[in-house]
């Protein structure tokens, strides 16, 4: 069964064909970063008259070596991201299901993000410390703890079997990839500031003192005192750049990575799975791989961050599970999981 995903929720114009619900058939993203870089952030106005621009050519080129007649529903992100992006998918989404009669299948977006774990091109990583053999593309087992860190939202989310999530935690100020956004445009770096950031770091080391709200006792994430000690610091002045964004990675990847094991601990669950933007970051993944007792699934980086592959792939499974919208199907910008 093939399923055509197709995101438009912030700045990636995507389309993608998966089967099976993990096979990647085509994966097509259009990037708007080149646009918004220049005014430091995205431009929601602008982002959504791109995906005008860009939707037919990227869908066409996602379906070049596909037959529409072995397409067996179409997939879009309804939500959360911005209005006037989502509706543009929505509404080609819609125009494409009623004009090929084919099943439309709205999806929400952080749902999506964790099936970029069942692409079949996300790999596992190895539970142990010492060096034993990585187990690769051993599937996923439920229960499973997700960990979604993106630009907008920081969830820690229980999955008990396809389609039932229960949030756990989420953050109380800044998503993780925000707090990188601005943490980079307080160190002088590029937008977006995740990459920017640990490109900086890579010539620095994490020795600055920076802050980690551990909320005892909750699942919550912060990220917003972080922010603040790291402008004090670069206010300070006399510090690196490189080991300001070292020691700022850190402490984010110190906080994400205690916290998640913890929880996955005190849960017994099989799995954690990794998704969203940030998780495409090094530092965070090796901690996680070297401080996790139970296997940690990571998506390749492309994965991690916005594609129509893991929308495809989260289509394919509410599919299974007989949610099918209808034509009445409208964008929710602020929707939430679990
Ligand atoms: O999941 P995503 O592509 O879009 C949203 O749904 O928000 O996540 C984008 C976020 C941005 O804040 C970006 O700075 C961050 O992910 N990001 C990273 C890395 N790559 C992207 N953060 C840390 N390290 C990275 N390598
Ligand atoms: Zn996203």
């Amino acid at each position: 069964m093939k399923i055509l995903g197709i995101e438009t929720s912030c700045d990636e114009t995507a389309a993608a064909v998966v089967e099976g619900g993990s096979r990647i058939v085509s994966n097509v993203i259009a990037s708007q970063i080149d646009i918004h870089t220049r005014y430091g952030g995205i431009v929601p106005e602008v982002a959504s008259r791109q995906h005008l621009l860009t939707i037919i050519s990227v869908v066409d080129q996602a379906m070049t070596e596909v037959d529409w007649r072995d397409i067996n529903g179409i997939a879009v992100t309804i939500g959360p991201g911005l209005a006037g992006s989502l509706l543009v998918g929505v509404n080609f989404a819609k125009a494409v299901a009623m004009a090929k009669k084919l099943p439309l299948i709205g999806v929400n977006h952080l749902e999506a993000h964790i099936y970029a774990n069942w692409l079949t091109s996300s790999y596992q990583s190895s539970p142990f410390k010492d060096g034993e053999t990585e187990r690769m593309n051993c599937g996923v087992y439920f229960p499973c703890l997700c960990l979604i860190v993106s630009g907008g939202h920081s969830d820690l989310v229980l999955m008990r079997e396809h389609g039932h999530f229960e949030k756990l935690g989420r953050t109380r100020d800044d998503a993780a990839g925000e707090a990188f956004d601005k943490a980079a445009r307080i160190l002088g770096l590029d937008y977006p500031g995740g990459p920017a950031i640990e490109h900086a770091a890579c010539s620095g080391t994490p020795c600055l003192p920076l802050p980690r709200a551990w909320l005892q006792g909750s699942q919550d994430f912060s990220f917003s005192g972080l922010k603040t000690a790291l402008w004090h610091l670069a206010h300070k002045g006399g510090v690196s750049v490189a080991d300001a964004a070292a020691s700022f990675q850190m402490a984010v990847a110190d906080v994400l990575v205690t916290k998640t094991i913890e929880a996955a601990k005190q849960l017994k669950v099989e799995q954690i799975l990794l998704s969203g933007g940030v998780a495409a970051n090094k530092t965070l993944t090796q901690q996680f791989l070297v401080n996790s007792p139970v296997s940690v699934l990571i998506p390749p980086p492309h994965l991690c961050t916005d594609n129509a592959a893991m929308v495809a792939a989260c289509g394919y499974y509410n599919l299974q599970l007989g949610k099918i919208s209808g034509y009445e199907l409208d964008v929710v910008p602020s929707l939430h999981i679990g």
